[in-house]
């Protein structure tokens, strides 16, 4: 093993989370205490195919756990996606005897490391954004901690609709997932919670609304997935105005819910997932992306956790699911069937106690 793993690579990709560096001081002290040299690509798959590379040494990684953000930058990379900008990226690999990389991030990160996988270099990924939205896992680094940072500002919006006697809706984000607004929906006791996995009941909300405020209730929050499109909660503001008499504010926390000191839930996860990606790729394994699966960490294979994804979202192609058992699929039939129930479960949660 150490013959064939002198070098790895670590990168960060798409949107930074807290919790990523966590990740990357695990992978780098993993890998050295291992014997094992690590190298920071800077930028995400850009700084491969750029050649930005930084040697890490332990005190290099030293006190970034804390710290949200990811200190090897990152970025969405669009050469990458083309075949000459893959052989750019190998070709810095084999120049600077990198024998293989974790990769940190979503599903954009993964897709390049499978491409890479393919073509030789092996690439381990770890699940590193916000938006939680990998199927083949129930937990993404970044997830947790964003989620405290909306409780905590709607906490602060919440003092501010009392007094007032308001409804706030609150934007938050998730790119086309719903699971940071129903899990905060339901810890701030939001009235309505608007997110693409459910549907939307409006004329239900503006009556429960109504009866709450005629009850003497003063303030509202309604939560607001960012995939129900930008103008979703602008206009739902002005409606529950409109049919509540209940004067309202639309809040766009945005990118403030991406910032941040990592809970010590994200940095454990990151932790953990660090040292098994070095473990797995040390062992010669690749094309692999580590999960989190029942309080258990384990690898799924990169291609599997991609269609599982497209299966949830149903955004399967043709051909997708060919070159898969009969096993693998029921397999994602059935963890789809599994984050469903979730959603529904929740909701319905959020509908019955919320308000
Ligand atoms: O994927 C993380 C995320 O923050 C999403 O929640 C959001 O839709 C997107 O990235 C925003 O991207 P950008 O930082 O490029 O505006």
């Amino acid at each position: 093993m150490e013959k064939k793993f002198r070098k790895i690579g670590i990168l960060s990709s798409g949107g930074d989370a807290p919790g990523m560096n966590a990740a990357i001081r695990s992978v780098t002290r993993s890998a050295i205490a291992r014997g094992v040299e690590v190298v920071g690509i800077v930028g995400g798959y850009a700084g491969l195919i750029n050649e930005n590379l930084k040697p890490l040494t332990e005190m290099d990684v030293s006190g970034i756990i804390s710290h949200g953000g990811t200190t090897l930058y990152s970025a969405r990379c669009n050469e990458f996606k083309y075949e000459e900008g893959m052989q750019k990226a190998i070709a810095t690999c084999k120049k600077n005897d990198i024998d293989g990389l974790i990769c940190i991030g979503g599903d954009g990160t993964f897709r390049g490391a499978t491409d890479l996988s393919i073509r030789g270099i092996p690439c381990i990924g770890i699940p590193g954004t916000i938006d939680n939205d990998i199927t083949a896992t129930d937990y993404t680094i970044g997830y947790d901690t964003a989620m405290n940072t909306v409780i905590d500002l709607c906490d602060k919006i919440i003092d501010t609709s009392e007094s007032h006697s308001r409804c706030a809706v609150v934007e938050v984000m998730g790119r086309h997932a719903g699971y940071i607004a129903i899990e905060t929906g339901i810890a701030l006791g939001a009235v309505g919670v608007a997110l693409i996995e459910m549907p939307f009941d409006k004329e239900a909300l503006f009556a429960k609304m109504n009866a709450l405020r005629a009850q003497g209730q003063q303030s509202f929050i309604v939560i607001v997935a960012e995939g129900m499109g930008s103008e979703f909660g602008e206009a739902l503001t002005k409606e529950i105005e409109e049919r509540t008499g209940i004067e309202s504010r639309f809040v766009r926390p945005a990118h403030i819910v991406r910032g941040g000191t990592p809970t010590l839930r994200d940095r454990s996860l990151a932790s953990v997932m660090g040292d098994k990606a070095v473990d797995l790729l040390l062992a010669g394994k690749s094309d692999l992306v580590i999960c989190s699966r029942n309080n258990e960490v384990i690898a799924t294979d990169i291609k599997w956790a991609l269609i599982v994804d497209r299966m949830f979202k149903d955004k399967l192609k043709d051909g997708d699911l060919d070159s898969f058992t009969q096993e693998q699929i029921d397999d994602m039939k059935a963890l789809c069937a599994e984050r469903r129930a979730y959603f529904e479960n929740m909701y319905d949660i959020m509908l019955t106690i919320g308000g």
